[in-house]
């Protein structure tokens, strides 16, 4: 079977992470979680300064000593920076009220971008993020466009992150949800769009497995051909 490279963009909290774990399964591909990436750029910034605030021209300076890697273990897929494990911490408030401001910043996102683009270079992968279809990989040959309403995602995200005992408000995750969309898709580099090719799907009322099985489909159409 031929190897492709499969884009999810997408709004957050859509699903893109799950659903792309679960083609990258069914395929025997390689999933990277590009949001992982950002969020660990931001986490490494977080930790320069003891006051915990970002020094952006420090980061960017540093960006070199910046290694990322991830590792399949029974507890799922883990994030590395530095060899240092941060799953858990990418996770907490302190990096998702940060994250977009650095994903905003050209320098780092040209870093992010080339590093995505080599891990890819094989093809066999399920790449997720906002701008995989657009502008790290725009020869993907499967795209996909994830969206719902803010409330819908925001009660997802608040359900996920109780789980994961993080007691903030479903208040305070809607107005993060909200926010991020609109610095996500408003920021001058690369903002979050939908690829012409993409197929766009909306998941408001749809579970996990109806949209898997829609994804499915396309994607073994493009396999086949
Ligand atoms: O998918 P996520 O919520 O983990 O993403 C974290 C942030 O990183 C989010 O604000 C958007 C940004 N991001 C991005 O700008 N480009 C990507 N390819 C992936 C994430």
């Amino acid at each position: 079977m031929k190897k492709i490279i499969i884009a999810i963009d997408g709004f957050a909290a859509t699903g893109k992470s799950t659903l792309a774990k679960k083609i990258a399964a069914a395929l025997d591909y390689t999933y990277i979680d590009t949001g992982a990436m950002y969020r660990a750029v931001t986490y490494f910034g977080q930790k320069q300064n003891t006051e915990g605030c970002i020094d952006i021209l420090q980061l960017i300076e540093a960006l070199p000593k910046i290694k990322i890697h991830f590792e399949s273990t029974a507890q799922g897929q883990q994030t590395f920076l530095n060899e240092e494990n941060i799953t858990a911490e990418i996770r907490e408030s302190k990096v998702n009220n940060a994250v977009s401001d650095i994903a905003s910043i050209g320098a780092v996102r040209n870093f992010l971008v080339s590093q995505q683009r080599s891990l890819g270079k094989d093809k066999g992968i399920v790449m997720d993020g906002r701008d995989i279809g657009t502008v790290v990989f725009p020869e993907a040959e499967c795209k996909f466009f994830l969206t719902a309403s803010p409330e819908i995602r925001a009660q997802r995200r608040h359900k996920e992150q109780l789980e994961a005992g993080n007691l903030e408000s479903y208040e305070a995750v809607l107005s993060n949800v909200k926010a991020r969309d609109h610095q996500d898709s408003t920021r001058k580099i690369n903002p979050l769009r939908k690829a012409d090719s993409a197929l766009e799907i909306d998941v408001s009322s749809l579970s996990i497995e109806e949209v898997y099985q829609s994804m499915s489909k396309q994607i073994l159409r493009v396999i086949e051909t």
